[in-house]
């Protein structure tokens, strides 16, 4: 019979209590944990322990709360109960901190008489992230402990390492050795200490200074545009400084219970556990292993092609750039140099660590060479069909049998670039997003015949190298681009039919997007899509009247904006009078446009195309499509992506409304989808579709 999980161990040096905290893999704080605790503490007291470590198993501390639990009805003893019985234990209890100890791990932390850690760990509370506040504690004892700098620490929900918080004050000791029995000698040393617990402390407190707090709180909300949790860190917090413990502890659990309740925390923590599966790959069978890869050549040294040989190098990875003359090599290589020079001087790299990436980036013209070394290759030239079977012939050639070759393109068939190859089951899809050294999201792309051996390596070099890799199926743009391009008619429609770019884009940005999809269009240039629409020999009317009229976006300083020489956005005088003439020369009636109505007709078309896209296998689950949109499309992870959006609205809302616009606008691909129209049917959701094939 499998032994019971313990939870908590119970172990001794001398009259020094250990309680070890031992729920893998990160030591969440949940029901059994807490339990466990608070038993080890009667027990000690109990035995006359005369201090008491508490440390972590394993990995680390405790990354915080079960976030499992949330939503369910809570089971005793609660978090503030354990720590209750830490803060009455006669015998002091010394935290002893190495890896993770974060959220609800820190204020169990912050609750010990005191805390020492290990040079690697990292403290902080990142509630915020997750869209609520710390609810233990938090945000009342780390401000009686460093004062005014707590505001940050829990606004920003970024950690420090020990070095920092030994510094500010919050820590006591940072312990080098094997950490438990280093701990249970500083425990043993300051046993007889007359410690002043963090909900005692007021010397930090003292003195509040309203306009001093206001102007810090303003300056760390102001990127927070839209959400919610950072103004009730800030209530939260305040309440530290104005009122007795007691008292700031109510105001914190209010704070606490409205956000995790409510639709932003949903969707954070829909985001959260939705990144730990979306690059977990469902039918790969178990001996699809990847291939070891010690050596990246990326084919090309343009915009993306720097950018993801920088990424190799920010992750340890050697990295080789191949470009087709001396001129171009050396370009692409200062077009790094310059990226990561700038990042030392803001102060974000070390003049050493940049060495150090530096040292593994090299370049060479010499292409059949650097591809025979190669253990992975990835291909980022023009985006030109010809351009691309001709490289991946000579890719094939020229590298080892069974290494890995990939594709950047935004665009083009994974398969017809495989049939130039004799080995098309090891060709994928690596679709990168710019600034590929920047951007998260990494489209690992499958064709008809790339095996799981080619999938697992794409998606293990992704990770390696900072990214959130999600796989998708070959079709024409995708996942994202595909979706984003299905808003494009809607757009074109609002903008006839009443609205102005600036009206659409204050929408969009005002949901929480990071730039709206006017001034996104500006930003990559709108002879892009007008080249697209050639191709494919579609219109738009208003976009081709604004390339015609010489407005390719901020590259001409003018597109369906004006901008100055600080690259700052105007409304246009021009852009207005083309639109309003277009409307008039189509006899399009103009009227004011409703902001939901803007909202809707941007979002729905995309979430129309996402059903479509699950329909089809294109994507696997909702979550990855949401992911997608967070990680490569300035989606805010607050709103929790686009077919969290429809579930919020309800598919039956969802498809009533589409069937309306379809109607209303008559644009057919807004009909719903079938998929829409089953949920709906169904009272389902996509929270609840497991995969749309099966379905
Ligand atoms: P780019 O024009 O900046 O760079 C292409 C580079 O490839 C040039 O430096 C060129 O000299 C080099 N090159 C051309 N043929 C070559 C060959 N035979 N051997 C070695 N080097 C060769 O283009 P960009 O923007 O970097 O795009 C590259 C690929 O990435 C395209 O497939 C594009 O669709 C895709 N992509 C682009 C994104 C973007 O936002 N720019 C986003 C995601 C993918």
């Amino acid at each position: 019979m499998a032994e019971e999980p313990r939870y908590v161990e119970h172990a001794f040096d001398g009259d020094v209590h250990i309680l070890r905290i031992a729920n893998a893999p990160v030591n969440t704080l949940r029901t059994e944990v807490r339990a466990g605790l608070l038993q080890g503490l009667q027990n000690a007291a109990k035995q006359g322990a005369r201090a008491i470590v508490l440390i972590g198993t394993g990995r680390g501390f405790s990354a915080g709360a079960e976030m499992t639990e949330f939503g369910k009805p809570r089971k005793p003893p609660s978090l503030n109960e354990v720590f209750d019985a830490i803060e009455n234990s006669r015998a002091p209890v010394i935290a002893a901190i190495h890896g993770n100890a974060l959220g609800g791990g820190l204020e169990l932390a912050l609750a010990c008489h005191a805390r020492v850690a290990a040079p690697g760990a990292q403290l902080g509370l990142p509630e915020v992230k997750r869209g609520f506040v710390p609810g233990a504690g938090g945000t009342q004892r780390l401000p009686r402990l460093i004062g005014l700098e707590a505001l940050r620490l829990i606004v920003t929900g970024d950690p420090v390492s020990p070095a920092e918080a030994l510094k500010l004050g919050f820590i006591d000791a940072v312990l080098e050795g094997e950490l438990e029995h280093a701990a249970v000698a500083w425990a043993r040393q300051h046993a007889g200490d007359k410690f002043v617990l963090a909900k005692n402390r007021t010397d930090r407190i003292a003195g509040y200074d309203a306009a001093a707090f206001d102007e810090a709180a303003k300056k760390l909300t102001a990127r927070s545009r839209g959400q919610e949790s950072p103004k009730g860190c800030v209530t939260a917090v305040r309440a530290a400084f104005t009122m007795p413990f007691e008292d700031g502890l109510n105001v914190e659990r209010e704070q606490f219970q409205t956000l995790v309740a409510g639709e932003q925390s949903q969707a954070l923590r829909h985001i959260f556990f939705g990144e730990r599966e979306a690059v977990r790959i469902p039918d790969l069978p178990a001996d699809a292993k990847p291939l070891p890869v010690n050596k990246l050549v990326v084919i090309g040294g343009g915009t993306m092609g720097g950018g993801i040989a920088m990424s190799a190098a920010n992750f340890g990875l050697p990295v080789t750039i191949v470009e087709t003359s001396e001129e171009a090599l050396q370009k692409g290589l200062k077009r790094c140099e310059a990226n990561w020079e700038r990042t030392v001087k803001s102060g974000r790299l070390s003049q050493a660590e940049y060495e150090k990436r530096r040292a593994l980036l090299s370049g060479t013209t010499a292409f059949e060479k650097a591809v025979g070394e190669a253990d992975l290759v990835i291909e980022a030239v023009f985006e030109n069909m010809e351009v691309k079977k001709e490289v991946f012939a000579r890719l094939d050639k020229a590298a080892r049998p069974g290494i890995v070759l990939a594709s950047n393109t935004s665009t083009l068939s994974i398969d017809e670039i495989a049939s130039a190859t004799k080995r098309p089951e090891l060709v994928i899809g690596m679709h990168f997003f710019s600034p590929a050294n920047v951007m998260r999201l990494l489209e690992n792309v499958k064709g008809t015949k790339t095996s799981p051996v080619a999938i697992a390596t794409a998606t293990e070099v992704g990770k390696r190298i900072g990214k959130l890799p999600v796989l998708v199926g070959n079709c024409d743009g995708f996942v994202g681009n595909r979706m984003t391009g299905k808003r494009g008619p809607q757009i074109e429609k609002l903008l006839l039919e009443g609205c102005l770019p600036q009206d659409v884009d204050r929408v969009m940005e005002g949901y929480g997007m990071a730039m709206g999809p006017l001034a996104t269009g500006d930003l990559a240039g709108l002879d892009i899509g007008a080249a697209v629409r050639k191709a494919r020999g579609t219109v738009a009317p208003v976009a081709d009247a604004v390339v015609a009229a010489g407005r390719l976006g901020q590259k001409t300083s003018k597109g369906y904006y004006d901008y100055d020489e600080n690259r700052k956005r105007m409304p246009s005088k021009e852009v207005e009078r083309i639109i309003l003439d277009l409307a008039e020369k189509m006899q399009v009636r103009r009227r004011k446009i409703e902001d939901q109505e803007i909202l809707e007709r941007v979002l729905l078309p995309m979430v129309n195309e996402g059903a479509r896209i699950l329909e089809e296998g294109i994507a696997y689950r909702p979550i990855d499509i949401d992911v997608i949109f967070i990680n490569g499309f300035g989606w805010p992870a607050f709103r929790g992506g686009p077919m969290f959006f429809a579930d919020r609205l309800g598919l039956k809302a969802v498809r009533d409304k589409l069937a309306h616009y379809a109607e209303a606008t008559g644009d057919p691909n807004l009909r719903p989808a079938a998929l829409i129209e089953k949920l709906a049917a169904e009272g389902g959701s996509f929270a609840t579709l497991k995969s749309a094939k099966a379905a």
